[in-house]
């Protein structure tokens, strides 16, 4: 290796402690996560750190509504967490909490710091405030109507309906979204942090870093609308740590966020000999530090968090890298349509590794977005790892297993083609380094190619019909191998799971410095199946169960819960998705049905046995209203069903059709007709 050893510390954003991890945010820890893994395959000392994000508002309001303290909810979606990480394979070398006395120590250490230096400032704000609740209300908690276009039931910040931005102030009739009950307006002293002090040095940041284009104009952007000070404290009652030298006044959730990456280095650093949080945070530092984040965040990341660095005394992030939104079949993921896949659900259907080479091979070092279009994702990976790749060694293994006592030819029959392989060394590693894996994906799957047109056109399965050419089918199928090797060499960052098998079937383990040695006369073990096909039944079974719609789940969430979780999640008034035709609006056979019977389901917590007749007949539909409704009182009444439904088999029987309804969930679901209390605009499922 030509490269000296450098030392890297890289982190992915922190995810909140309140939700599941879904395919969105592995688009980021898997791009990470081969990036950190090519770096240690090439012999760096690289470190990949990260943390759950456990403070703030939403996550003491959810763990109050669980009932439960917020230091238990945290400490099971960590749990959760973790295990979802483990089985996609994202490697960390410390995966801590921010709510942890490390990063407690670093968070006072550094607003001391910032204090000391004058880098905060107090005044007074006034704010809205819920008299019931007793709390100040952040922006996304409080609701009312659109103070320019008169649309109700809409956000503190912005309007759905004309896209008007505005402070809280401004709405009509505003409602905490915590109480219901009207905010009024209260003063209190806050504490800021001079952003404003900080524009040259990060000017100069901005030029001398290697930040991505969209990145630099997009600072140039905020540099032009000028910097301002940025509201670090948040008012008791709140989950977070408080503000040293005040009795009530807490960080908000974003000043420990990005510390939580320092404080889970340092929890590292502590159990780890070889390693010293000094030279790598010191001013000094001859170590590399960079983060990996979404566009979402890149204010926090590229002006906040150097800056606080910077009038802390710390060292500053080599670089920032930011990357786009996941997109399932070209839109937003969604529940209705079943692609808002969780983690956990993806990994009940398919293989974590199509997911990672998948992403791989769309990921550019751009901020775009990425579109996980399903049925691509099959045929990509069914036509390049198993068709290409694979293909490669199950074409040849078998041969030198039976005929040739498992032991690869001495000599290398095709040295040129071999040099080329190794020779693309270079190249490769120049794309990793560079976060263009797409491009990597396809200089390796170039070099698969050109291995299976050299197997296809030796054609050993006719050499090895004739004693005569016996051994050069051996040198064939010998040669395949060792082009097998070195490719699974260079995908190892994206499939350490497929490598593994691979490397216990070459009896070798597969390093980036020994791409040029091969192995002539090796002995191997016998061939097993490396990876199945993607099996799109797999692919759409994952989609339905995804479905949060009447017939699959619909989580019994309570009514706090559940809007606790609109504020700080997706809200449960979806736009209007792509429109339909009105050829295809006719397609659906919607009849008035009466609920003859209704009846629960023995071990479905969600499901009610519905029969329904539509007239002509009676059909049984199970419905996930179980927690909006008891049996009783749906019996004799009318509602509207989808009559031409593909039947759907069910762990208790057919489901013939699908009644409407309205709601997000929970208590909140009406069927039968719509002012029970649905609200204009709600999606009929
Ligand atoms: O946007 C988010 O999901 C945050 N939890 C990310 C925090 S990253 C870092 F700054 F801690
Ligand atoms: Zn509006």
């Amino acid at each position: 290796m030509t490269n000296e050893q450098r030392k890297i510390l890289v982190t992915s954003a922190l995810p909140y402690a309140n939700g599941p991890i879904h395919l969105g945010h592995l688009l980021e820890y898997i791009q990470t996560d081969i990036w950190v893994r090519f770096q240690k395959l090439r012999g760096n000392t690289c470190t990949y750190v990260c943390a759950d994000d456990a403070h703030g508002t939403p996550i003491m309001l959810k763990a109050q509504q669980m009932g439960i303290t917020p230091e238990e909810m945290i400490n099971q979606v960590q749990l959760e967490h973790t295990a979802d990480f483990k089985e996609f394979h994202i490697e960390f070398d410390n995966y801590h909490s921010t709510h942890s006395p490390e990063n407690q120590t670093l968070s006072e250490d550094i607003y001391n710091k910032l204090n000391q230096a004058g880098h905060i400032k107090t005044r007074t704000i006034s704010q809205l405030f819920d008299p019931e609740k007793n709390m100040f209300l952040p922006d996304r908690f409080v609701k009312g109507s659109c103070p320019k276009c008169g649309s109700e039931d809409q956000n503190g910040d912005n309007c759905d309906n004309c896209g008007a931005t505005y402070s809280p102030t401004d709405l009509v009739s505003p409602k905490s979204v915590i109480s219901g009950a009207e905010p009024v307006l209260k003063d209190s002293e806050h504490y800021f942090f001079d952003l404003p002090e900080f524009q040259n040095m990060l000017k100069d940041w901005t030029v001398s870093g290697s930040l991505q284009e969209e990145m630099s104009n997009k600072l140039n952007e905020w540099f032009e609308q000028g910097l301002q000070q940025w509201d670090i404290s948040r008012d008791a009652p709140y989950f977070g740590f408080k503000i040293p030298g005040t009795e009530d006044k807490y960080f908000y959730v974003w000043l420990d966020a990005p510390i939580g990456y320092m404080g889970s280095f340092k929890n590292l650093c502590d159990k780890r000999d070889d390693l010293d949080f000094d030279s790598y945070w010191n001013k000094d530092s001859d170590a590399e530090v960079y983060h990996f984040i979404g566009k979402d965040i890149i204010y926090f990341h590229s002006l906040f968090w150097p800056a606080m660095l910077e009038g802390a005394g710390y060292r500053k992030p080599t670089s920032v890298y930011a990357h786009g939104y996941v997109t399932v079949n070209g839109a937003k993921m969604s529940k209705s349509r079943g692609t808002f896949i969780k983690a956990r659900t993806y990994l009940d259907h398919l293989n974590p590794e199509y997911l990672r080479y998948y992403y791989a091979a769309k990921l550019n070092n751009r901020i775009d977005d990425l579109d996980l279009n399903l049925e691509d994702f099959a045929q990509r990976v069914n036509s390049d790892l198993v068709g290409k790749v694979i293909n490669i060694a199950s074409r040849t293994a078998g041969f030198i297993s039976k005929r040739f006592n498992a032991t690869l030819s001495t000599h290398v029959s095709n040295q040129d083609l071999l040099d080329e392989f190794v020779a693309a060394e270079q190249n490769i590693a120049a794309l990793y380094e560079g976060r263009e894996f797409g491009k990597a994906m396809r200089e390796i799957m170039a070099l698969a190619d050109k291995a299976n047109q050299y197997i296809a056109e030796e054609a050993p399965w006719q050499l090895a019909k004739n004693e005569d050419t016996l051994e050069r089918a051996h040198q064939v199928c010998s040669m395949g191998i060792h082009l097998f090797r070195v490719l699974i060499t260079y995908l190892k960052p994206v499939l350490p799971e497929l490598t593994a098998k691979v490397e216990q079937f070459l009896n070798v383990e597969l390093k980036w410095a020994d791409i040029g040695n091969t192995l002539v006369g090796h002995e191997i073990q016998s061939f097993k199946a490396l990876m199945q096909r993607i099996d799109m039944a797999k692919v759409e079974a994952m989609v339905d169960a995804s479905k949060d719609n009447l017939v699959a789940a619909v989580p019994a969430k309570d009514q706090e819960q559940k809007k606790a979780e609109e504020a700080t999640s997706e809200s449960a008034i979806e736009p209007i998705a792509d429109t339909i035709s009105f050829d295809e609006f006719a397609k659906i056979d919607l009849r008035i049905a009466r609920i003859v019977k209704a009846e629960h389901v023995e071990k479905a917590e969600k499901l009610l046995r519905l029969e329904l007749d539509i007239g002509t007949e009676t059909r049984q539909v199970f419905a996930g209203i179980k927690s909006a409704y008891a049996p009783e009182e749906l019996e004799g009444k009318l509602t509207v069903m989808v009559a031409n439904l593909a039947p759907r088999k069910m762990r208790f029987g057919e489901s013939q059709g699908m009644v409407l309804a309205a709601g997000p969930g929970g208590k909140d679901i009406w069927v039968l007709s719509p002012d029970d209390g649905a609200q204009p605009g709600m999606r009929v499922m």
